[in-house]
Formats: structure tokens, sequence, C-alpha cells
């Protein structure tokens, strides 16, 4: 693989600050060399330029930080649809969840059928009308199936970014009313933790796996991993952790499997938080999830 890797040093979709650092952080616990040592050419193409933002919700539209947050998501959408188009694999680096908005614009129009594994431990399924907080890292995943409000859904113009029956949810354990409703209307298929616990980590990959590539008939599927799917015994330095997560050797499993498919088109590995972190190691589970899901075995 060719891999470009984008930075996005975004902490506006929510309210607690470090998350911007996320980027350095990943870099710092080696994602270049651990890509580079599987026989990967990379290429680190920095970061994107994120403005100040005051914080304020819009009263029109309840979203926090709206603009800054449109513009940055317009601008990494052109950045990710460039390498995809040159070939690339993009792997964008966040900074908060909010970002994936900009990441699928740029992928979606390289695909007639994306499909998209969302390993988290929200549904990110909220919108203008049923944020609790405005927070956007709570929104992008309704945004990219066109629910929400328009700033959000027509980033480079075109909605939806994806059809609700491509998407799988993976680790979900906090999920809103209004999400609640939007997944049961869609059909939405989501592996709760309930599903995790039962049917264990290798039948969800499996049936993953199998749902989009057989039933859903994918042409390509972006992987958007917020590193609070992983239980935060593992994973401290996240804004919104939520115990009762997937463990490290589910992940691991989760993501060998992903590269033993060659499912895995394009990838964002989001909410790093340094500042609430023990020395750097929620970027360090980053950086090894990503070696397994570019193909690292121990033998
Ligand atoms: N559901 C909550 C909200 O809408 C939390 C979302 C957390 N999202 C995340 N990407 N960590 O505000
Ligand atoms: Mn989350
Ligand atoms: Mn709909
Ligand atoms: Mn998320």
């Amino acid at each position: 693989l060719n891999v470009s890797i984008i930075g996005v040093p975004m902490d506006h979709g929510q309210m607690r600050r470090g998350v911007d650092m996320g980027p350095s952080a990943i870099r710092y616990a080696g994602v270049v060399d651990r890509i580079e040592n599987l026989g990967h050419a990379v290429n680190d193409e920095g970061d994107i330029h994120i403005r100040k933002a005051d914080g304020k919700v819009d009263e029109n539209t309840n979203l926090r930080n709206m603009d800054v947050i449109t513009e940055a998501t317009e601008t990494l959408g052109e950045a990710v649809s460039g390498v995809a188009k040159a070939g690339n694999f993009p792997l964008v680096l966040g900074g908060d969840h909010s970002i994936a908005i900009g990441t699928l614009a740029g992928i979606s129009e390289h695909y007639e059928n994306l499909g998209v594994i969302w390993y988290d431990a929200h549904a990110d399924m909220n919108t203008s009308e049923t944020s609790p907080s405005g927070n956007i890292h709570g929104m992008p995943l309704a945004a990219s199936f066109g629910h929400g409000h328009e700033k959000l859904t027509k980033i480079r113009g075109y909605s939806p970014k994806v059809k609700p029956e491509n998407i799988v949810i993976i680790g979900a354990r906090s999920v809103d009313p209004g999400e609640r409703e939007l997944i049961k209307e869609h059909g939405i298929k989501v592996f709760s933790m309930h599903e995790i616990d039962k049917m264990g980590m290798d039948h969800v990959m499996q049936e993953s796996i199998r749902y989009l590539r057989e039933e859903r008939k994918t042409d390509g599927v972006h992987l958007s991993l917020d590193l609070d799917g992983i239980d935060p015994m593992y994973t401290p330095g996240v804004g919104t952790p939520v115990p009762g997560g997937i463990s490290y050797r589910e992940s691991h499993l989760a993501m060998e499997m992903l590269f033993d498919a060659g499912l895995i088109t394009s990838a964002e590995f989001v909410e790093v938080n340094p500042i609430l972190d023990e020395k750097n190691r929620t970027a360090d589970v980053a950086v090894a999830l990503i070696g397994s899901l570019l193909g690292e075995k121990l033998v």
C-alpha cells in the first residue's frame, strides 16, 4: 500500500480541550515507522489548518462552532479526495470525531456503494434537533447518511455520503433516544457490547465482513475508529469515556480480521486526547491497532 497520513488537530466538535493534539501524540507514538516496517510506503502530508473558535452554539442551528467545523471538513474532504484519487490509502488522524464528516465527504465520491464501519462507544447519530449538547462530534454519522442540518450534510455539495444500510456500528454502549430512533427507522446494523459479549468478536467481525461484502456488495469500506470504543482501562485519553468497552485483544483481533479480509480502503483514528491520557497510552494503542489493520502479525 501507499499510505497517506493527514492530521486534523480539531477540538471544536466537543468541549474538552486537548484532542487537537491527537495527531501529534499518534505521530510521537511512532505511527510512520510502524507502517513502514510492514513494507508499506508512507507519505505524511502534515496537518489541516484549524481556525480558532469561540465555543458558541449557534442559536438557529444548535451547532457549536459550526462555521469553523464546516470550513475544516471542506478542507479535509478536499485533501482526502486527492489522496483517494491518486490511488493511495487515506489514513486520517484526529482530532475529535466531527472530522469524519470531512473524511467521508472526500472518500465517498470515489465509490459507487461505500460501506462504513463505525467502531465506537457511541452512535454519533444526533442531529441539531436531537443533540443534547450541540457538540458536532456526536453528529457525524447521522450527517453522513443525510440527517441533520444542511451545513453538515452538504459538505462538498452532495448528500448522502453513505446509505444507512451500508453502515455497521461496533462497540456501542451509550446511545441517546434520538439516535435509537434513527437506528430503528433505518434498520442500521449495530453490534453493541451485548452482541460482542454474547457472540464474541470473532463472530461479530465475520458477520460484519460478510454483511458489507456479500449482502451489501460494497465497493470500498471506510473504518472510522473512535478510541473510546475500546475500554477506558486501555484508552483513558478520550473525552467521553464509557466503561464496559471492547478489550485490547478483541480490538486487535477485529483489525487483523479486517486486514485478512482485505476489506478496508480508508481509515481514521479519532478522539485521542493527550491531556487526559497517561503517558501517551491511548496513542500507543491507536498505533498498535493501525499496525494490525495494515497487516502486522506476531507470526
Ligand atoms: N451522544 C453524546 C453527544 O451527542 C456523546 C457523543 C460522543 N461522541 C464522540 N465522538 N466521542 O453529545
Ligand atoms: Mn465515541
Ligand atoms: Mn432517512
Ligand atoms: Mn465517536
